[in-house]
């Protein structure tokens, strides 16, 4: 029988050059290799560290825009969201944070004058645009007619649901001021009362609107 040369090459078929179980190389079609998620993971912190190796903080940008009638210029991180920075860079804790997933509501501000969740925009965002929060409805001494409303009639409990639902009903009435019951459920649809006190909130919007009393309320 002949023998192999001593130096000859294994065969591409041979045991040693098949891939290892739960170590297969990734490859794209084509044959292109592809990185794993660890080696991804492993540049992308790479990215982040300066040249001493130290994590260095990620992006700023400045947030040129108005708020509540007048102009506000912030250099901020890109990351930080339009509610966070109503609250802490400028101070306007009215706007709550609930959930912080645009579900609840609560951070509900005016963007153009149009309702958002404020939690669900960057603030970087928000740059030549004009925002309203609800400390420009009314004061504690001059509450709007919307506030009063909510006063009058028993619209809130623990009031952390108040915000964005006065900033909604607020854009509602603006457009619809003789909304209707239908339409003031479906705006009211958007937000979550913990306190569950929704009935009170009905009869304040329904106020608001110039509808009568609802008499099984
Ligand atoms: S905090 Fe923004 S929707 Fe709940
Ligand atoms: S009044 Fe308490 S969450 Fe609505």
């Amino acid at each position: 029988m002949k023998r192999a040369p001593k130096n000859a090459r294994r065969s591409r078929t041979a045991g040693a050059s098949r891939p290892r179980p739960g170590r297969a190389r990734r490859r794209a079609p084509g044959g292109r290799k592809v990185a794993g998620p660890r080696a991804a993971a492993t540049r992308a912190t790479a990215a982040l560290r300066g040249r001493a190796g130290r994590l260095v903080p990620v992006g700023e940008a400045e947030v040129r825009l108005v708020v509540n009638g007048a102009e506000v210029r912030r250099t901020v991180e890109v990351r930080r969201t339009l509610a966070d920075f109503l609250r802490e860079n400028l101070g306007l804790t009215g706007t709550h944070l609930g959930c912080e997933h645009g579900v609840c509501g609560a951070c509900t501000v005016l963007l153009d004058g149009q309702p958002v969740r404020s939690c669900l925009l960057f603030a970087v965002q928000a740059t030549g645009h004009e925002v309203t929060t609800v400390e420009a409805l009314g004061t504690p001494e001059a509450l709007s007619p919307l506030q009063q409303a909510f006063m009058d009639h028993h619209g809130l409990q623990c009031g952390f649901c108040t915000p964005g639902i006065l900033m909604s009903a607020h854009a509602l009435l603006r457009d619809r001021p003789r909304a209707t019951e239908e339409e003031i459920r479906e705006m009211l649809g958007g937000h979550l009362c913990r306190c569950t006190g929704y009935q009170g909130i009905l009869r304040a919007l329904r106020a608001a609107a110039g509808l009568p009393p609802n008499p099984v309320h």
